[in-house]
């Protein structure tokens, strides 16, 4: 297929054999635009996992290493949230084998480092994403170092250990974490497979949105619901949506509604102030560390998505977080306090607006991962 990188600031191209994870100017690296044919005929309907959509990723048709790696990540119920909010729907991705949304990305990224012949990468997280890589490196041989920083829940470290990882735990926030990580992959001690850099992550989190399309049978939602941190949901959403549309399997483009955490809310700051940049912020503190992202590297692109689709960013009361996770226990729905923070945020949105298409949010992650 000879899939290549491309920065996202110069268009300097790059070849994913080379493990390079960013341009010499310093800009991020994308997935060069590949073409392929789908249809819901393409959908490999005898295929519990989301390798179903394995003509809408970068792999080659004679590509057979997901077949040992894949743990049946994917195809994560949609079912309605409560009688009060009848257009709203929650996908439940939380239903995966670690337990959070970060299989769908992780899962495709190491499938891309087997076939690169990796033998040992290298990730920061604030604990999702290092577990999910840890778990997939395990089962594909591959030898792993996750960073993560020292408040992050115990249960997650723990989970990430039992992988068979090594936990390096860093002193200080999650942007410390991030640096400690890149200088190792900048030592050259492994496969950088940052869900924040490595573009492949975003390739797997575009079935979020191939799979809505074909639970909803076609008929996309009017807006989706997003929180965002770093914006591995949001952004492989969005080129997922951007593919239907090329291929015409749907008309129209939904609205990507992002949401941050109050205390700490980069993309929500630029958006709210009409820039085009996202700039980092402090981080107040928020019980919603999966979305604490004070740098977001990659901002301005999740800024243009949210723009192109007319979409909006809102942020998450923080007192209202706790509330909102008993309510969605009360529902039947156990979720970390991240995903509570979305809801929270969202309802609050929810009421103050005439909402009448269907829209879909997701419950990222279970609630027996946090203290
Ligand atoms: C439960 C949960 N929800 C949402 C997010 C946000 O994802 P992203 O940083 O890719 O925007 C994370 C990230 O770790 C998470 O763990
Ligand atoms: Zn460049």
């Amino acid at each position: 297929m000879g899939i290549k990188y491309v920065c996202n600031e110069c268009g300097k191209k790059y070849d994913p054999k080379t493990l390079v994870f960013k341009c010499t100017c310093g800009g991020l690296l994308n997935i060069k635009k590949f073409h392929f044919k789908f249809s819901k005929k393409d959908i490999m309907h005898n295929e519990w996992s989301l390798f179903r959509y394995i003509k809408t990723l970068p792999f080659d048709d004679n590509f057979n290493l997901w077949r040992d790696i894949s743990m049946g990540e994917g195809l994560t119920p949609i079912v309605p949230l409560d009688k009060n909010y009848p257009n709203l729907l929650v996908k439940m991705d939380y239903m995966m084998p670690t337990s959070s949304f970060k299989d769908r990305g992780a899962v495709v990224l190491i499938c891309k480092a087997k076939e690169l012949g990796i033998k040992k990468v290298i990730q920061d997280s604030s604990g999702n994403a290092g577990t999910s890589i840890a778990a997939y490196a395990n089962r594909s041989g591959i030898q792993c170092d996750i960073y993560v920083p020292e408040n992050t829940s115990p249960k997650k470290i723990k989970q990430i250990a039992s992988h068979g990882a090594t936990v390096h735990v860093i002193k200080g926030n999650r942007e410390d974490t991030a640096r400690e990580a890149l200088k190792a992959a900048e030592r050259g001690d492994g496969f950088y497979a940052s869900h924040v850099y490595n573009p492949f992550f975003y390739q797997g989190t575009k079935t979020y949105v191939y799979e809505i399309y074909e639970q909803l049978n076609g008929e996309m939602p009017e807006a989706l619901v997003i929180p965002v941190g770093n914006g591995t949901l949001l952004l492989g959403s969005y080129y997922a949506l951007k593919e239907l549309l090329e291929l015409n399997l749907i008309t129209k483009m939904p609205k990507l509604i992002a949401v941050q955490a109050n205390g700490c809310a980069p993309i929500y700051k630029a958006f709210k102030e009409g820039k085009d940049t996202v700039k980092q912020v402090t981080n107040i503190g928020t019980l919603a560390e999966g979305i604490a992202i004070a740098d977001p590297k990659r901002g301005n692109q999740i800024l243009k998505a949210i723009k192109y689709t007319k979409g909006k960013i809102i942020t998450a009361p923080e007192d209202k977080i706790i509330e909102t996770k008993e309510y969605l226990a009360q529902k039947g729905f156990y979720v970390e306090p991240t995903t509570a923070a979305t809801f929270a945020g969202f309802l609050d949105y929810y009421k103050e607006n005439d909402l009448k298409g269907k829209i879909v949010i997701p419950l990222c992650g279970c609630g027996l991962k946090s203290s």
